[in-house]
């Protein structure tokens, strides 16, 4: 399975160094044989000596130049980082990133042979919509994204769950992902309001490869608990 925790703009460089050494140490002692992702604020990048991944939450489409604010292929492969998040809806909807961006961004970290954490998932109108709407925006997001790599993990994230509390039902949950399977045969997560308190069962679940974890994984110990259920799932 695939634990992967989006720490967005939280912790510092300091605050991040300890967080993984935890979780290292954590999978160290419990022999952890799941893959565990960290996706660290930018100014939190770094080499670590660790067995937890280190992806970046963003970088732009170019290898350096002139893009202020941005970060490109060289700041990342200084730290010999190869795994990037792509789609996720704060970038989406706040930061106003549409397909197209994505497109040329999943096809230039895909052509550096990135591992991509692609994220889709609707917004709450959509989904009162009905299924049929709210399933064709979804598919609008897969346009142009090749779901065929074979470096691809998707992450279904309904917006309306993010750091909300709420959550679709685990039956929900399973349809969608049943659904979305069909789209692509890439391990595929779940996002959206993950805690302690339904890891389990959302991880138990048909077509769940794994979880992606905001608020809740920003305690190193709520996220190695979470680490900790995929492990025991697993065997
Ligand atoms: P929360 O776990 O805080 O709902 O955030 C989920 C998320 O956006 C992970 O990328």
């Amino acid at each position: 399975m695939i634990i992967a925790a989006n720490l967005k703009t939280n912790l510092t460089r300091k605050e991040t160094k300890a967080y993984v050494e935890e979780l290292d140490n954590y999978m160290k002692k419990n022999s952890i044989a799941q893959e565990v992702l960290v996706f660290p604020a930018m100014s939190s990048l770094d080499t670590f000596d660790s067995s937890v991944v280190i992806g970046a939450q963003n970088a732009y489409a170019t290898k350096e130049g002139a893009f202020t604010g941005e970060i490109g292929e060289v700041h990342l492969e200084e730290f010999g980082i190869k795994t990037i998040l792509i789609g996720h809806s704060e970038r989406r909807h706040i930061l106003g990133e549409t397909q197209e961006m994505l497109v040329e961004k999943f096809n230039y970290y895909k052509e550096l042979g990135y591992k991509i954490l692609y994220c889709v998932g609707e917004p709450l109108e959509k989904r009162e919509a009905g299924k049929e709407e709210m399933m064709e925006y979804i598919q609008a997001q897969y346009e142009g994204i090749d779901t065929e790599y074979e470096k691809l993990i998707i992450a279904y994230e309904p917006v309306w769950a993010i750091g909300t509390g709420l959550t679709p039902t685990l039956q929900d949950i399973e349809e969608i992902h049943t659904a979305l399977k069909e789209k692509s045969k890439a391990p595929l997560l779940y996002g959206g309001s993950v805690k302690v308190t339904n890891a389990k069962e959302v991880l138990a679940l048909k077509n769940v490869d794994g979880v992606l974890v905001g608020s809740a994984a920003l305690y190193a110990e709520h996220f190695c608990s979470m680490i900790g259920f995929a492990e025991e799932l697993q065997n």
